[in-house]
């Protein structure tokens, strides 16, 4: 073990919030939350408790609503008792000096009938089938062809959305942050193959677009701006209906741009998951998506996905990101800080328990001291 000298180590400014270290938790779900009423627990307020050094903690995406889910064991915050079950997690992150903010999520077509109570088909913006495998209670299973929000549907959305950042302050987080990207009801209004519709909501992309801001006009009736990140950007996984297509980067320019005018919290930004060769967004390869995103967007970014360490150093360096977002690494290592400071190992990845219910590969991680 060497000692290095990491700007992922140094304070970071987001809004009023000043952060320990640069390394943010990236949004992980684990579904530990197998319980009918999605409460979180305690093995969830362990989990997260273990990995309270980290700069700032994204939870885990959390449903707006009952309409929201589709994914087995995920937890709520919609319910009195899910705010009690997350405040008992707020607290233990803030008793070990830590933040944490809540990721606001509504799957939309992403998930099943066999989520609702009555079997009910799942909201979309349009009826168009996603495309995407979903965490069954029965393993990985195809999304069906879902219903077309209604224009009550989407007003409910809104004020579900809205509602949970208010249940997200009384569980004590310290701000929201809105999952407006990768394949779920947001970036489902925002791509042009799910979303159809021929209404103010639909068409043109500030109809699109205008889904995720009226959420986000919402959310900020409740917060203020410094404390809401936004995650955003094309899907970069290129599989299913959310594949990029033409319009995917003057629709992604446009949000940007108008987010630029919220002095927000965060931007948080996913590098490529998938070989984007020959796809409209092939030049967003590598940390192409982050100079693009440099273009349109001004104010404070957290980049994530497949950044090394050193890596992550590099582009706090160079003044081009205010964070790094680490997922995989804080899952397997709760003590990622520590073994940041030391230049220590990292510990071996377990992806069978990433959703497994239960303490094995979730809070069984070894730390170097114990
Ligand atoms: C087990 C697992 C669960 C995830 N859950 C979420 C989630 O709830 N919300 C979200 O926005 N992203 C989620 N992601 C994506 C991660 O936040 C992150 O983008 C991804 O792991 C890439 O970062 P990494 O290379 O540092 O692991 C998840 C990823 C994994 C591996």
């Amino acid at each position: 073990m060497t000692t290095q000298p990491s700007s992922l180590l140094h304070r970071s400014l987001l809004g009023d919030l000043e952060l320990r270290n640069s390394a943010v938790m990236a949004p992980l779900t684990r579904a530990r939350a197998t319980n009918p009423g999605h409460v979180p627990n305690d093995l969830m307020r362990l989990y997260y408790q273990q990995r309270a050094t980290a700069g700032l903690i994204i939870s885990e995406g959390t449903w707006v609503s009952e309409d929201g889910q589709g994914w087995y064991g995920a937890p709520g915050l919609y319910t009195a008792e899910q705010v009690e079950g997350w405040k008992a997690i707020t607290d233990a992150v803030h008793a070990e000096g830590g933040l944490i903010f809540a990721q606001l999520w509504h799957q939309g077509a992403v998930s099943l009938p066999e989520f609702f109570s009555d079997g009910r088909l799942p909201i979309a913006p349009s009826a168009v089938n996603p495309g995407q495998l979903v965490h069954g209670s029965n393993g990985l299973e195809m999304t069906v062809e879902p219903r077309a929000m209604t224009r009550d549907d989407i007003k409910k959305a809104i004020a579900d959305f809205r509602h949970a950042a208010e249940m997200a302050k009384e569980a004590g987080f310290d701000g929201v942050q809105i999952q407006a990207g990768y394949v779920y009801l947001i970036q489902q209004f925002l791509h042009e193959t799910t979303n159809l519709r021929t209404d103010e909501y639909g068409g043109s992309i500030e109809n699109r677009a205008r889904f995720l801001f009226d959420v986000l006009e919402a959310v900020l009736e409740v917060w203020p701006s410094h404390r809401v990140g936004v995650k955003t950007g094309p899907m970069m996984n290129e599989h299913g209906a959310l594949k990029a297509t033409e319009s995917t980067l003057p629709t992604v320019e446009y949000v940007y741009k108008k987010l630029s005018g919220y002095n927000l919290s965060h931007l948080l930004v996913m590098r490529q998951q998938a070989d984007l060769t020959g796809t409209p967004i092939a030049h967003l390869a590598g940390d192409g998506v982050l100079d693009h995103v440099l273009q349109h967007y001004s104010g404070n970014i957290i980049i994530n996905t497949n950044v090394t360490i050193e890596h992550g150093q590099q582009l706090l360096d160079a003044g081009l990101v205010d964070g790094v977002a680490f997922g995989r690494e804080f899952i397997a290592n709760p003590d990622l800080v520590e073994r940041i400071r030391l230049g220590a190992a990292l510990n071996e990845q377990r992806p069978e328990g990433y959703y497994r219910a239960g303490p094995e590969g979730y809070t069984d991680y070894p730390r170097l001291i114990d």
